[in-house]
């Protein structure tokens, strides 16, 4: 599926059913482009009849670079980055620390190496929106934030979870705040929404205001210190009785399950500082920080959802 994306085999089939010859590249083998794609058509990607393959409709709606819910975005990542990085998983098991630099020799703090190009940054946030064009419906219907009334989703990259929860409560104001490098391109995915951007460290600079705050995915890319930093600086911004939308999988109360969270946990650490946590940890982690009252609900999708209240 890497192989077929990174070949771009569903953009040529973007138009309609296509013979091997009509859709395959000069420099490529005729007959290993031919196995090729028998091979995505058992994997279920293509359909074949007579001599003409086809997108599957999943393929078409998640492996075409031009669909509205495209994933091109994380599986290029998913094969660029991650495919390299999980062949030192031994290591990783070993040091206890992520390959960015035996995989790529990059040392720098955790997302300088994901925006170390202009390219590998994009295919990250096109690979963190279609992933979250998934999730974000579920978080938002997760709980009643409509006692709410100005949203900052913090490290909230191209804005999928605030346009999420402006769709369920469009009176809502809402704010991404991300790194000046985000920052510089987030608007490419918000434009003509009302989500504002802000850019910032929210490891140090002053939060922007707000009576709920969202994580998406940020809290499962850093061990509890950082997280006990940053959710302690969360709720001293906050007003009494303010809240914080966690998007994140949980693991089961036991830690053995559920599998994919297991290994999103392996690859948060081959690939971050961080790791996927129960919601008894992240309960734990918050009463910590100065929250009260914290509820966990399942999605059913890929990402759960977490509200926690300031006393
Ligand atoms: C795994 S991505 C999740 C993005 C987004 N919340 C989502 O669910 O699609 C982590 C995000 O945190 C941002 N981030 C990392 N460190 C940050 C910091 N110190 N201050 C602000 N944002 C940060 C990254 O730029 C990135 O957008």
């Amino acid at each position: 599926m890497f192989a077929a994306v990174s070949l771009g085999v569903c953009d040529r089939l973007a138009a309609g059913p296509a013979a091997a010859h009509e859709i395959r590249n000069r420099d490529e083998d005729p007959d290993a482009f031919e196995r090729f794609l028998n091979a995505c058509v058992s994997l279920g990607l293509l359909n074949k009849e007579g001599d003409a393959y086809a997108n599957s409709p999943a393929a078409d709606a998640y492996l075409r670079r031009d669909s509205p819910r495209t994933l091109t975005g994380y599986i290029n990542y998913s094969n660029d980055v991650l495919w390299q990085i999980w062949a030192h998983l031994e290591d990783g098991v070993r040091e206890g620390t992520n390959r960015w630099k035996q995989t790529f020799g990059l040392d720098g703090p955790l997302f300088s190496a994901y925006y170390s190009t202009e390219e590998r940054k994009h295919e990250f946030l096109l690979g963190m929106h279609g992933y979250g064009m998934i999730s974000s419906p579920g978080v938002a219907a997760a709980f009643d934030l409509s006692r709410f009334k100005r949203l900052v989703d913090l490290g909230g990259a191209t804005g999928h979870l605030p346009m999420a929860i402006l769709e369920r409560y469009p009176a809502m104001e809402t704010a991404v705040f991300d790194l000046p490098a985000v920052i510089e391109v987030a608007g490419r995915f918000t434009r003509g929404s009302r989500v504002e951007l802000f850019a910032g460290d929210f490891f140090r600079d002053p939060l922007p205001p707000a009576d709920l705050y969202s994580l998406g995915r940020i809290l499962h890319d850093w061990g509890d210190d950082k997280v006990r930093r940053l959710l302690g600086r969360i709720c001293e911004a906050l007003p009494a009785g303010g809240g914080l939308l966690i998007a994140e999988r949980l693991l089961d109360d036991d830690l053995l399950g559920p599998v994919s969270t297991q290994m999103q946990s392996l690859n948060m650490l081959l690939a971050t500082e961080g790791r996927e946590r129960s919601f008894a940890q992240y309960a734990e982690l918050l009463g910590e920080a100065g929250f009260g009252e914290v509820e966990g609900k399942r999605t059913g999708l890929p990402l759960d959802a977490v509200l926690a209240l300031k006393k």
